[in-house]
């Protein structure tokens, strides 16, 4: 049976990273070890790390109480403001913020001193999102569809910068900008939005055309795994979704040629080793 791996499954180099950083620490201090929120929505990798010692600092108002402690920034990224509070308290900065999400901060904080407005296009609630905010000034907004825009009644001739948060859909970016774009405002956009989620999705489309079975592995509430699910199902009729080994039946494979396997971001690379394993035993 021919078993094909996605070269895209799994973490995304900025989570990879972020991972890394921390299992880093371990062993490197005598201080204790938190994470400013969980570094990855995966909770076997946040349970390993728990047993190591590293705890999930779980909001600002704890964030403001420690002390004597080194604090893994995650990929997502943080607003200035939790920088200054780590660095007025003492606390070690371990910043995995991921290269890509860092720009995003730079080009915000330097549109804003420059006077312009910033958009932010994503979920207003996201912590990427959040983080981005944060490097801009009171006026920077965040917009998830033109209704925002709208109700935002800016006056004519604003000076407008527009970002995106990495993970927004390329088509309905594409679609905003053009709308604002035949508006009287002065707009600078910066298309920021990363690849590495619709490589994937390619990716993991491709292989479920071409395949008998696909296996499409990740956390029940990942959003992008469900997302790979739903991509994969549209291709091939036999697809599986499945959290860890455990819920792999080999039934489901026993009598096909060709198995593919995908899996959502924030899936450790072990669980896709040990299914790939599976499948070709
Ligand atoms: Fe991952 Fe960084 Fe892109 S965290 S999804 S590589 S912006």
């Amino acid at each position: 049976m021919e078993v094909t791996v996605a070269k895209t499954a799994g973490f995304c180099f900025g989570v990879k990273r972020a991972v890394e950083k921390v299992y880093d620490q371990i062993g490197r201090t005598e201080k204790r070890i938190y994470t400013y929120g969980p570094i990855i929505h995966n909770e076997q990798v946040v349970g390993d790390l728990r047993e190591k010692g590293v705890e999930v600092i779980d909001s600002l108002e704890e964030l403001k109480t420690i002390r004597n402690a080194v604090v893994v920034i995650r990929s997502h990224g943080v607003g200035k403001n939790v920088y200054e509070i780590l660095k007025e308290n003492g606390v070690e900065i371990v910043d995995a913020t991921c290269p890509y999400v860092k720009k995003i901060h730079r080009i915000v904080e330097k549109q804003s001193a420059e006077g312009r407005k910033v958009l932010i296009i994503g979920s207003e609630d996201h912590p990427e999102v959040q983080g981005i905010k944060g490097w801009g000034d009171e006026r920077t907004v965040v917009i998830e569809d033109m209704d925002d825009f709208l109700k935002l009644q800016l006056p004519e001739n604003e000076k407008l910068c527009i970002v995106s948060q990495t993970t927004f859909n390329y088509k309905k970016f594409q679609d905003i900008v053009e709308k604002i774009s035949k508006t009287r405002y002065d707009i600078t956009v910066l298309n920021t939005i990363c690849n590495a989620t619709q490589e994937r999705q390619v990716e993991a489309m491709r292989i479920a055309s071409q395949v008998d079975v696909m296996l499409v592995i990740g956390g029940k509430h990942s959003s992008n795994t469900q997302k790979l699910y739903d991509i994969c199902r549209k291709e091939c009729k036999n697809t599986y979704y499945i959290q860890t080994l455990g819920d792999f039946n080999p039934e489901c494979i026993s009598s096909v040629r060709s198995v593919g396997i995908t899996a959502g971001a924030s899936t450790p690379n072990n669980i896709i080793e040990e299914v790939h394993t599976k499948c070709q035993s």
